[in-house]
């Protein structure tokens, strides 16, 4: 017999009534997650570096409850933008019950052309994400809620890169970048251990080969023969891990990184 206090499927990963903050909502797999978090019952704040992209991105969210979405400017590399861009989609939504830390100011140079401001600077998309999650966590405590954060991680920040996988096709997987995304990781373990007893549940979603389809295809077709499941991934295949951690149904689950790679990390 179930217990009294036992939840459906159905409704363990409904996100009606909830809202959802996600950067990087205008991009490739920010624009699968946040209809992923829409066809949840979600109410959507896009954010982008441009408030347009932002609005225009959000009114073409599909709203099977008829939630409402919205577009706010936030760019997680400036400290004080970063505070507007989370006041700003406060502002427009009233609340908001989930985070996704997805947008990346990328570095487009590898291990042999990249300069120390460069690199440095690529760090700071870890200082965004934790500020934007500290802000997170602050306003949802000082309304007496929970919520759940989402951090993107990477399959590169668990394993280096195959070397012949870009030899004399493009740059390879920047070094930077292994580095960030190593530190979003782990900031998710440290982050969910101090943010537990405030009802906050921190995770990372590790999304493996998952190439746009500007990405140059002798390097896909390389990367294909690096894992079990011979394919790269498509975005859609991000939704169900996505609202896994961001729903009621990974109320359990913090401090975790679920990699969804196709295999990639298994060997
Ligand atoms: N694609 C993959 O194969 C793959 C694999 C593993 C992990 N990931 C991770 O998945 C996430 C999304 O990647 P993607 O492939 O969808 O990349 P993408 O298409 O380049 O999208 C990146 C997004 O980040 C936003 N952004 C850039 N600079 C920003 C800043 N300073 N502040 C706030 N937002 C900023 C951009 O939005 P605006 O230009 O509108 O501001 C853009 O929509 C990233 O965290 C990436 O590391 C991707």
């Amino acid at each position: 017999m179930p217990t009294s206090d036992e939840r459906t499927v159905q409704q363990l990963f409904d996100l009606s009534g909830r809202t959802a903050l996600i950067t990087g909502g205008t991009g490739w797999l920010g624009g699968a997650m946040s209809r992923a978090l829409a066809e949840a019952g979600a109410s959507v704040v896009i954010s982008s570096r441009d408030r347009e992209r932002a609005s225009d991105a959000a009114s073409k969210l599909p709203s099977p409850g008829g939630a409402a979405h919205h577009g706010a400017q936030l760019d997680h590399m400036d400290g004080g933008a970063l505070e507007a861009g989370f006041s700003e989609a406060v502002e427009r939504a009233g609340a908001v019950d989930i985070l996704i830390n997805n947008g990346l100011d990328a570095v487009g140079k590898d291990l042999t052309n990249i300069t120390f401001e460069e690199f440095a600077r690529h760090q700071v998309n870890n200082a965004g994400y934790f500020i934007l999650a500290r802000r997170f966590r602050d306003h949802v405590v000082g309304r007496g809620a929970g919520g759940s954060v989402v951090n993107i991680g990477s399959m590169y920040g668990q394993v280096a890169s195959y070397p012949d996988a870009y030899e004399g096709v493009c740059v390879a997987s920047p070094v930077a970048y292994h580095a960030l995304k190593g530190g979003t990781i782990h900031m998710t373990r440290h982050l969910a251990a101090f943010y537990a007893r405030d009802n906050v549940r921190v995770n990372c979603l590790s999304p493996g080969p998952f190439p746009s389809e500007a990405a140059s295809k002798d390097m896909v077709d390389r990367l294909c023969t690096k894992l079990p499941m011979k394919r790269m991934g498509l975005p859609y295949e991000l939704k169900g891990a996505l609202i896994l951690l961001a729903s009621d149904a990974g109320s359990y689950i913090t401090g975790q990184n679920l990699t969804v790679d196709g295999g990639w990390t298994a060997w």
